[in-house]
């Protein structure tokens, strides 16, 4: 019986049961990292379960992928390099971590001109990028902002005016400060965004807006190129992937906003994670662990999404974030090889914040068809100085959720019966800073990569998104092509008055 086979067979009990013949069931699935507790107690996973996925991951050599991805070696193989995105948090081959330091000292300095006045007065910062140039600047402002920050900020992405024309509307544009994220420094929406703000800056009398742009690229030459001076290009290297870059110079609005010492705890918590991710045994290994149980999931209990639900406003955007690092990563069909995968990638992920989602979509997770695989975030210090009853509300709702779905509860009437025995991990912080972010941010990062490995598939290239793209441009090159009839009734209903 080959591995895969071992795990989708196993014969796998009711979670109540499991804790009903294993006492210690707790403490033996439940780990702390860096002030952060993970509980898998109330999945499947049972101790015959860790063993055959443990046989698998072996099978995979696990441990020699870990190291390969932590030390440099060439991970990404379809397009021939590494993954150093831990790099950026100390954590890899010599040269790339001297590389990527040496980049952020450069970052350090313009942070510190910017604040000593060195662009002009600065009050208000537009971040233009898209995808992983701006759902990791995004999550952290909106995680980690006290809300008395020196800087107004807004991370605009959309080629849809509507997410950039207020923003004009409310910032002056003297002491507006333009941030071009773009790894390639091609992507057409943070381009098109880029223009419009330097367009709305000389209108606006701003004299040399090209002055208040700085640049964060893996491509300077095409920085400077756009006519961006030297000074300002913060470059990063080309082997951190998009998704994976909050920790370079991708960050710099983070940097900049919330300051220095607050980004360089990030990275120390990401490089926390990074070292519990190189040095714990498989069995105990958290992000390993994470993955097994996505693994069972998806491959033994046909479960096709993953839903996460942060119990704190300041996580609002996590699952959006998860979206981006999961569904891009894993959402392959083939092989590292290139041969058919033949069988499920990465669960579609979705989500949203308690309380709000048990008002909407919990009906569905509680008696609904689906099995979805929940995962439950909570942090134990309260990010508000409102009366205690909000927080100790929040969090003892998002434990009976856990509780409620795992237990259910039996009734004659089929509407009111709850079935139970839904799966569900619950990550709880200590507080919400930049080390327990980092830790976090780093343990779904290394999740993803273990999904992947056990899968055999690259979670490092996205050729996926490229034929949307090229569509795209040909439709708006015009021309002769044609696209299919429904295509060209919908374009000639929308752009014919
Ligand atoms: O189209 C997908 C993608 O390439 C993502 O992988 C990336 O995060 C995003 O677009 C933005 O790309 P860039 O940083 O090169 O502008």
């Amino acid at each position: 019986m080959d591995h895969w086979n071992a795990i989708e067979t196993h014969p796998a009990s009711p979670i109540k049961a499991l804790f009903d013949t294993n006492p210690d069931r707790v403490e033996r699935l439940s780990f702390e990292q860096s002030g952060i507790y993970f509980d898998f107690s109330k999945t499947h996973m049972d101790s015959d379960l860790l063993e055959k996925f443990t046989d698998l991951a072996r099978a995979r050599d696990l441990a020699g992928k870990i190291e390969a991805l932590t030390t440099g070696a060439i991970i990404n193989t379809s397009e021939g390099r590494a993954a150093e995105h831990t790099a950026e948090r100390g954590i890899g081959d010599e040269t790339s971590v001297h590389h990527a330091r040496l980049l952020r000292s450069r970052m350090q300095a313009l942070v510190h001109a910017i604040d000593a006045g060195a662009l002009g007065e600065i009050e208000y910062i537009i971040h233009l990028g898209i995808g992983g140039s701006a759902l990791g600047p995004e999550l952290l402002l909106e995680a980690l902002k006290l809300g008395d920050e020196k800087y107004e900020t807004a991370v605009i992405s959309n080629i849809d005016g509507c997410a950039l024309e207020p923003v004009l509307e409310r910032f002056d544009a003297d002491k507006t400060l333009i941030v071009i994220a773009s790894k390639s420094f091609t992507t057409a929406e943070t381009f098109l965004n880029a223009s419009s703000v330097l367009g709305w800056m000389r209108e606006q009398g701003v004299t040399d807006p090209f002055g208040k742009v700085v640049a964060l690229t893996a491509n300077p030459e095409k920085a400077l190129e756009w006519g961006i001076d030297e000074s300002r290009i913060l470059p990063f290297a080309e082997t951190v992937g998009g998704r994976y870059s909050l920790w370079s110079s991708i960050g710099f609005i983070a940097a900049l906003t919330l300051g220095i010492e607050v980004f360089d705890d990030l990275l120390a918590g990401a490089a926390e994670m990074d070292r519990h991710f190189q040095s714990a045994p498989l069995h105990e290994n958290i992000p390993v662990i994470a993955a097994f149980c996505d693994q069972y999931y998806s491959q033994a209990r046909g479960c096709e999404t993953r839903a996460v639900f942060a119990y704190d406003e300041r996580l609002r955007l996590l699952p959006v974030y998860l979206q981006q690092l999961e569904m891009e990563s894993n959402g392959k069909s083939v092989t590292s090889e290139g041969k058919p995968l033949g069988r499920h990638s990465s669960p579609i992920i979705w989500g949203g914040v308690g309380t709000d989602a048990q008002h909407a979509v919990f009906q569905l997770l509680h008696q609904g068809t689906h099995l979805v695989p929940t995962e439950f975030l909570a942090v134990k210090e309260p990010g508000h100085s409102l009366s205690e009853e909000h927080h100790r509300g929040l969090l003892l709702n998002c434990f009976a959720q856990a509780a409620a779905l795992m237990a259910g509860q039996t009734s004659d009437d089929g509407n009111r019966n709850y079935p139970g025995d839904k799966p569900s991990v619950t990550i709880l912080l200590d507080d919400l800073d930049g080390r327990k972010l980092g830790a976090l941010i780093a343990f779904y990062e290394h999740r993803t990569f273990v999904n992947a490995m056990l899968l055999g598939i690259n979670p490092f290239d996205q050729f996926g998104v490229e034929l949307g793209k090229e569509t795209a441009n040909a439709l708006l090159a015009g021309g002769g092509t044609m696209m299919d009839p429904s295509t060209e009734i919908l374009k000639s209903r929308a752009f014919t008055a």
